[in-house]
């Protein structure tokens, strides 16, 4: 089954329905955006894909960057944001950016991975000292310039920059985590990467690859044992409510991609384009500041909601999960980069 006739069958199928046929936005034709001068264009509404709810972070710097995009752009560049893997998961989503079916979409660094192995440099343990280190890496084109060129010619994305995750702990279903010991056997969901496969066998666990929007019915029914994620998602996906105890391995600093879909960005007028990178810093910005904010309200709704936050011993992971950086960057361009992102360390 293609990817596209799998999104049709979903549970979002009418929506997914009406925005692949063009009617949920503009449509490609005759908005020669580029501009040679010529007539005015057409306004274009860019569908951009995410897999949180709308209360999430991510969601409203999103939503505020369309916004404001709109108006530095007299109407010629909108952005909706379709949330909730309403265009489908983040895998999916990748692939139709690619071919042009959706033109935006967040996706974490574990995606990418499955494209260029040089993402995997900003997505191991240790190489983030903290969100701020991070943000001025991700953001960074002098970093990050040519590895976000880099699948144009392949895949026909554009990687814009990035939003922090924050730090990612494990929960399990029954009981709490205290050592990788209390790891061991179970079943773990890991997005579909594997480094996150490796890391979760590291740590003597069994990793279950699969969508985010899974999550919940998989701890819930029992497929999974436990999952590992941020507060806020811990929150906003509800996970808390079957995993209840959230434990802080802290063990890495995730990343989420803004992807564009390249031939679409080439449309765009150098003055859009300047706007839009002018537009997508605020946004990153307003998306950082925002992040301490809901991390903090999730853990004091998890628990008024019955969860707890327990300290783990970090040494045992840390030690458990080093010798991922060795084994996963065995490429120069993926050492150069993880130099470079470990450089900017303050
Ligand atoms: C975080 C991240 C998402 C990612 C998710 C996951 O919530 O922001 O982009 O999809 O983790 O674990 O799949």
């Amino acid at each position: 089954m293609s990817t596209t006739t799998k999104l049709l069958v979903g549970s979002a199928a009418g929506l997914v329905a009406l925005v692949l046929t063009g009617c949920g936005g503009a449509t490609a034709e005759g908005n020669g955006n580029g501009g040679d001068g010529g007539e005015a264009a057409a306004p274009k509404t860019l569908r951009l894909a995410l897999n949180q709810t709308e209360e999430h972070p991510s969601y409203i710097a999103l939503d505020e960057f369309g916004q404001r995009l709109s108006e530095a752009t007299d109407g010629r560049w909108t952005i909706d944001v379709y949330p909730n893997e309403t265009l489908g998961a983040q895998a999916e989503s990748l692939q139709l950016v690619g071919d042009g079916s959706v033109d935006m979409a967040i996706v974490s660094g574990a995606q990418l991975e499955t494209l260029s192995q040089d993402f995997v440099a900003l997505s191991v343990p240790t190489v983030f000292d903290s969100i701020e280190h991070q943000m001025s890496v991700v953001n960074d084109t002098e970093v990050v310039g040519d590895l976000y060129t880099s699948l144009e010619d392949s895949n026909s994305l554009t990687v814009i920059g990035g939003f922090t995750q924050g730090a990612r702990s494990f929960y399990i279903k029954d009981g709490t985590v205290e050592t990788p010991e209390d790891l061991a056997g179970k079943k773990l969901r890991v997005q579909e990467s594997e480094l996150f496969i490796a890391l979760v066998e590291a740590l003597g666990a069994s990793p279950t690859p699969m969508a985010f929007g899974e999550v919940y019915t998989g701890l819930q029914s029992g497929v999974i044992d436990g999952a590992e994620n941020n507060e806020v998602s811990y929150f906003t996906q509800k996970h808390f409510e079957v995993a209840p105890s959230f434990s802080y391995t802290n063990h890495l600093i995730g990343t989420d991609y803004l992807i564009i879909n390249s031939d679409l960005l080439a449309e765009m007028s150098e003055d859009d384009r300047a706007a839009f990178d002018e537009e997508w810093t605020a946004a990153w910005e307003q998306h950082t500041e925002l992040w301490t904010d809901a991390t903090e309200q999730a853990i004091e709704d998890a628990e008024a909601g019955g969860a707890s936050f327990n300290e783990v011993d970090e040494d045992a992971f840390t030690e458990a999960l080093e010798p991922l950086v060795d084994e996963f960057l065995t490429e120069d361009s993926q050492i150069e980069l993880y130099e470079a992102a470990r450089g900017a360390a303050k």
